[in-house]
């Protein structure tokens, strides 16, 4: 009687926990996609886009491949408006070197990349390194294609960047 008593206790503790688990929306992933939204300012109204934006192509046929081309290009698009906005008399050179400077892999998406944390996000195969500035890069631009789906627009995501990156728009130092 007493150790069916100790187990219905021991049940009773450890079924909560089980369930948790268990559930979709506890599981480790969903709930660092709940810190990346808080990281980034911004909630998801449907928040399958971040997660196919974190997910590697080695994981899934679902993934942030072409998310990322057209982050990239959102990324590309916010960056040159807001130099010209600055400076209307800025010279197509000054424009490009800027431009490929916030576009590296090294020196600046894979720092804002590392700065979020989302090497430990990004849903990839055993065998592919999470930390590769290839698949950091492209989690991260991917995030902005996810916003301009997720809003119908790419102004909020070239918003968002900006937060997360820096509105002065600098870049960093080579890693
Ligand atoms: C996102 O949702 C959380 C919780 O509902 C809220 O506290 C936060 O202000 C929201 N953030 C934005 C940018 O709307
Ligand atoms: C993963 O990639 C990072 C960044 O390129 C590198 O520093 C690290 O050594 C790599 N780890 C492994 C296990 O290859």
């Amino acid at each position: 009687m007493r150790s069916t008593l100790t187990f219905t206790i021991f049940l009773i503790t450890i079924l909560p926990h089980v369930i948790i688990v268990q559930g979709q929306s506890f599981s480790p992933f969903s709930s660092a996609l709940q810190t990346l939204q808080k990281q980034i300012g911004y909630n998801f109204t449907n928040l399958n886009l971040l997660r196919r934006a974190m997910t590697h192509a080695s994981f899934s046929e679902e993934n942030n491949k072409a998310f990322s081309i057209v982050g990239a290009t959102i990324i590309e698009s916010t960056v040159s408006f807001n130099l010209l906005s600055k400076d209307i008399d800025i010279s197509a050179k000054e424009l490009n070197r800027k431009l490929s400077l916030i576009s590296n892999v090294d020196s600046s998406c894979a720092v804002d990349a590392m700065n979020l944390g989302l090497h430990k996000v990004v849903r990839v195969s055993p065998k592919t390194n999470t930390s590769s500035t290839a698949v950091v890069c492209g989690a991260f631009r991917s995030i902005f294609a996810a916003i301009a789906i997720d809003k119908g627009n790419t102004d909020s995501a070239g918003n968002v960047f900006l937060n997360v990156h820096g509105r002065d728009l600098g870049v960093y130092a080579a890693m």
